[in-house]
């Protein structure tokens, strides 16, 4: 065929079309394996950082045997055998949806810290909107189930220097040592706008504000208050904490 032929012109572009989307598909196929593993790895190291028990000279996957995931059934706040845990959303009606999400699964996985038989830390995922996106994060509690271990976001989209300072070390190691509940068990951890009066009775359940990001920490606020709250962990909670945190 001549070399300027419509036929030809048309045919080669199909032929490279061809090869190269078999291509692509061929790499997407032979590593997804590769990348389920990788996403993986970052979501336990996120686990491990946020819970405070990350070593950057010890592999992750080494760490992480002293992490135990589990399932919980947020319904009947217990753990659920993992087969028995499908996919089940519910709408949370608009009064009481404070972290924006609309919906939340009936199930959740949540991780456990045990050393020599003993509970340490129970590591929850929690998730809500803040300025302009949803943030996704963990929060870890100690065996009072009560005491914060560690907070903090793996993902969202708030503004850097505002928002995005929800990410400052500096911010994140006012969490630990907080508690989420009061003696009574009603949940008291607020962010607040300014800094928390250190001689004030709230000290202990307030975390100071972020300077250009009030928004963005009403956010995380309002989530916390979703996700440890009666239609989030707390029946779960208070059943781990009557069976003194490790259940079978
Ligand atoms: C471009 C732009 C981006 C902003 N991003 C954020 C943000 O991510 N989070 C936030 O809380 N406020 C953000 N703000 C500021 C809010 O509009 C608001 O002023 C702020 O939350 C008030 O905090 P302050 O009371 O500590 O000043 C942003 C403002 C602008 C103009």
């Amino acid at each position: 065929m001549p070399r300027d032929s419509k036929v030809k012109m048309l045919g080669v572009a199909f032929v490279l079309c061809l090869v190269c989307s078999i291509l692509v598909s061929a790499a997407a196929v032979g590593l997804k394996a590769r990348q389920e593993r990788n996403k993986e790895t970052e979501k336990r190291r996120n686990i491990l950082q946020i819970a405070r028990m990350y070593d950057p000279s010890k592999t992750v996957d080494e760490q992480f045997s002293r992490v135990r995931s589990r399932m919980v059934d947020l319904e009947k706040g217990q753990f659920v055998d993992s087969a028995a845990a499908v996919k089940e959303l519910h709408a949370i009606p608009a009064g009481e949806d404070s972290a924006g999400i609309r919906s939340r699964p009936r199930f959740m996985e949540v991780y456990l810290v045990e050393e020599q038989g003993r509970f340490m830390q129970v590591i929850l995922p929690v998730y809500g909107k803040g300025l302009w996106s949803t943030m996704y994060g963990f929060i870890a509690l100690g065996p009072d189930l009560s005491t914060v271990t560690g907070f903090g976001f793996y993902q969202h989209g708030e503004t850097p220097g505002l928002g995005g300072e929800i990410d400052n070390p500096n911010w994140l190691a006012k969490w630990p040592g907080k508690l989420v509940y009061d003696q009574s068990g009603k949940l008291r951890i607020e962010v607040i706008k300014g800094t928390v009066d250190t001689a004030g009775p709230d000290v202990r359940h307030k975390i100071d504000g972020i300077s250009g990001a009030t928004l963005t920490a009403r956010g995380v606020s309002n989530l916390l208050a979703y996700w440890l709250g009666e239609n989030g962990y707390k029946n779960f909670l208070q059943t781990m904490r009557k069976t003194g945190g490790v259940q079978p």
